[in-house]
């Protein structure tokens, strides 16, 4: 048996704020599993035919949470995989009791400072759009943190390089597995 093996038996769901790196580091776990890797809100787009501006725009943000839940539902259904979730995913308590009964959720933690410098090089997030980043990440902190914090596991990656986060990842994650499946 390699030692990653636990691993491999439950779907790894990431969670927490935008630009945290659920997606990028989330790849990067996925690989290192030899796990796929699902994106929830790459899904939602496909599922919808649009991009989540569009959604937002055309839909409205009810309809993207919707959208979101029946995804993440599904995404759930399949083998194990690793799965990067929207930052507001977490926050339906439907969405999160389900997590929490079929996956082991990770919520990535990084300062605000952080998240408001990667957020900014990006313009496809709607809820920032016309905004400043920082007074939207404080009050999405404010919000979700409760939330975030029934997570299985807490990792906080500060500014690091995602490599860096995966094996701190790793690591939570075997500490984890190790004493709930024994
Ligand atoms: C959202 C985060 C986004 C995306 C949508 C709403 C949120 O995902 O789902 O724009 O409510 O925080 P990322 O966390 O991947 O940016």
């Amino acid at each position: 048996m390699d030692r990653f093996e636990p691993l491999r038996r439950r779907t790894i769901a990431l969670v927490g704020l935008m630009g945290v790196g659920k997606s990028s580091v989330g790849r990067r776990l996925a690989n290192t599993l030899g796990l796929p890797f699902r994106d929830a809100d790459l899904e939602v787009e496909t599922a919808a035919g649009r991009s989540i501006p569009d959604i937002f725009a055309e839909l409205g943000e009810p309809a993207f949470r919707e959208g979101e839940r029946r995804v993440i539902a599904r995404l759930l259904e399949e083998p194990p995989l690793v799965l990067a979730t929207g930052g507001g995913a977490f926050i339906n308590p439907e969405t999160r009791s389900l997590i929490k009964s079929k996956a082991t959720s990770v919520w990535l933690k990084t300062d605000l400072e952080v998240l408001a410098r990667r957020v900014s090089r990006k313009d496809n997030r709607p809820l920032l759009a016309g905004k400043d980043p920082m007074e939207v990440l404080k009050a999405q902190a404010e919000a979700r943190y409760p939330a975030y914090a029934e997570a299985d596991i807490t990792v906080e990656t500060g500014d690091t390089a995602h490599y860096i986060s995966v094996d701190e990842l790793l690591r939570a994650l075997t500490d984890f597995v190790a004493e709930h499946q024994a």
